[in-house]
Order: C-alpha cells, then structure tokens, then sequence
C-alpha cells in the first residue's frame, strides 16, 4: 500500500523527518518510509530535528520518539506546531503509559505509537494521520476560498447598487436646470472641506459618496412641489422634509459596510441649534460628516437659481455661511470652508 498524499503539499512530494536518538530506529524507520514513497529527514535530537524544520518548510509528516535529546518531548511538540502549524506529528514511546499517550493527543500531536513499531501499525497510523491532515487542510481551504469568493461578490453586489443609485441621482438632475450638478458640487466642496479639516481615508471616500447622494430621496417628492415658485404650504414643507428618511431608506442596502453614508443622508438638514430636522440634533450630536455636506449644500443652495429666486453671487452666499455660522452651521466647518474658497471653481469639472 501507498500512504496518501495530503493535499495540498507546497512540492506534491510525500516528505518526513524522522527523530529518535538511537541510529538504527531512525534507520528502520527511514526505511519503511522510504519504501512507501516518503523522502525522509532524519535528525538525532530535537534541536537537531528543529533546525531542519527552519530548513525544511511545510513538511507534512514527523514522527519523533517521545524522549528526544536535547528538548523534552512536549516542548518538542510545540516548538514544532510553531514552526510547522501544519505538520502531522505521530510520537513514539517504549513505554507503555497510558496518561503520556493522552496528554500527547491533549497537547496535539497526531498519534501515539508504542515501540517497537510493526510495518502494518506504522502504516495505519501514517495513513490516518496524513488523512486528517489532508482534511483539515482541505477544510481551510475551502474556507478561505469561499470567504474570499463571497467577499468579493458582496463588493461587487455594492458596486453595482452605487452605480445604480449614482446614475438614477445623475439623470434626475440633469432633467431639472434648477439642480443640475448640484449633488457632484457638494461632493466636490465637501471632500475638499473635510480635507482642510485634516479628514482623511475611508471617510472621504464616505463623505464624497454622502455628497453625491444627499438628496437621493427627493426622487420620491413631487415636481410640483419641488419646483413650486411661490411659498410651500405646511404639508408640502413636510413633503420635502421626508427626503431625507426616503433616501436613508433607499441607501439602506449600505448600511453595514457604509453607515456614515446612510447618517450624511439623513443628518444633512440637521442644525447646530438643534432646529433642524428629521432629529432635531443639536451641535456635536449631529455627525460631522453630515455638518460638512450641510455648509457646501448651502453655498452651493445659495449660488444657483431657485424656482422662488435669483442665484446669490459667491462672495454674498460666504456671507451668509459666516453669518449662520453657530446657529444652522457649524463654526469649524464654515472656517475651513472659507479657507478653501479661493480655490472652490478649480474643485468643480468644467462640465458642470
Ligand atoms: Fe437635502
């Protein structure tokens, strides 16, 4: 018979190392190894078998005499499980003793064999103990690939859901010349803002896709409504109101893995005198992410034509930020928006 290989070997060869002190074990043993295909180390102590080990990486099989030279057999042991994790270990005693078998099994090797060693024991033990190997090698594998497989089809499933939402934000601007490339404005002067303001990583990126898609919900209010000249009606006031919990709701795909999103949606008409809505947060409640969207939302409000208005000029809209600065908007944010401002059209593809 042939011992089964265990998959997957670094080489596809069977390799062993074989450590007991006395020459003519190692030598019988290499032996009837040898003659089921193993290539085989052999090592006369345990400091001896673990300077092969650093040597010989990934090999899959050692059997070793419990009462090696140089280390006590479990410290053997797990000297070896640190250098070769995954090596079946199968120790050897001549002494017949029960507790040391099942504290070898305890402190993880693979079997136990009690000297001397039939040809037919050796190979059933060898056979067994590459099996389990192979198993949970296989197992991990799988693991891993299948964890790196859904990984990557949740990403993609994500990607697909921004693309979507994007291009839906994008076609529904572009039909309204009041709102045409707002969202990408306010990305932009966010992104730029939040910079200034020493934001940096993954929350820019939350913070441009925030921009993007702050006033997503307002797909689901009215055109009558939204684009009414004259004053709004309390109810219509609560029409518009609701874009904001509508597009949190429409985001909510992104929940999980982009909450800072979901919280820009639905915080950005928050004000710092707790008298904005949905929550009516006050200050440092409202998350910063959201402060940011909500002073380029207003410039950018500000400096194009309304159905009810005239566009303000940049340096009037400023103004006016610096003027509700600590009441509707956050002081810090407005500053570091100033600071950007000179620099605000080269933010903006000329396209827009
Ligand atoms: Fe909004």
């Amino acid at each position: 018979m042939r011992f089964p290989v265990s998959e997957p070997l670094p080489d596809g060869s069977a390799r062993c190392l074989v450590v007991d002190a006395d020459p003519d074990v190692r030598e019988a043993l290499t032996c009837l190894l040898e003659a089921q295909g193993f290539s085989c180390h052999s090592a006369a102590s345990g400091l001896d078998a673990l300077r092969q080990l650093s040597r010989e990486r990934d090999l899959p099989l050692i059997i070793s005499d419990l009462r090696v030279p140089d280390l006590d057999g479990f410290r053997f042991l797990a000297e070896v499980h640190d250098r070769s994790p995954d090596a079946a270990v199968i120790l050897m005693s001549a002494a017949a003793d029960a507790p040391t078998a099942v504290e070898c099994m305890r402190q993880g090797a693979s079997d136990f064999l009690l000297k001397p060693v039939s040809l037919h024991e050796l190979e059933a033990r060898v056979t067994s103990a590459l099996e389990k190997r192979a198993l949970l090698l296989r197992d991990r594998f799988y693991q891993q690939h299948l964890e790196s497989r859904l990984q990557t089809q949740a990403n993609r499933i994500k990607e697909l859901f921004l693309q979507g939402v994007q291009l839906l934000a994008r076609a529904l601007e572009a039909k309204d010349a009041y709102t045409r490339g707002h969202s990408i404005r306010v990305s932009h002067y966010a992104v730029a803002t939040a910079r200034r303001m020493g934001v940096k990583g993954p929350s820019l990126d939350d913070i441009r896709l925030g921009g993007e898609l702050h006033d997503i919900g307002k797909i689901g209010t009215r055109e009558a409504v939204l684009h009414k000249p004259g004053s709004l009606t309390e109810a219509e006031v609560g029409q518009i109101r609701e874009h904001v919990t509508l597009g949190e709701q429409m985001l909510s795909p992104l929940a999980h893995e982009s909450p800072t999103v979901l919280r820009c949606v639905r915080s950005h008409h928050e004000r710092m005198d707790g008298k904005g809505f949905p929550d009516g947060l006050a200050g440092g409640k409202i998350p910063i992410e959201a402060r940011i969207i909500a002073v380029a939302d207003a410039f950018d409000a500000m400096t194009t034509l309304r159905p009810y208005r005239s566009p303000f000029s940049p340096d009037t809209a400023l103004h006016e930020l610096r003027r509700v600065s600590g009441t509707q908007l956050d002081a810090e944010v407005v500053l570091a928006f100033n600071d950007i401002y000179p620099d605000l059209q080269a933010l903006v593809p000329a396209t827009l």
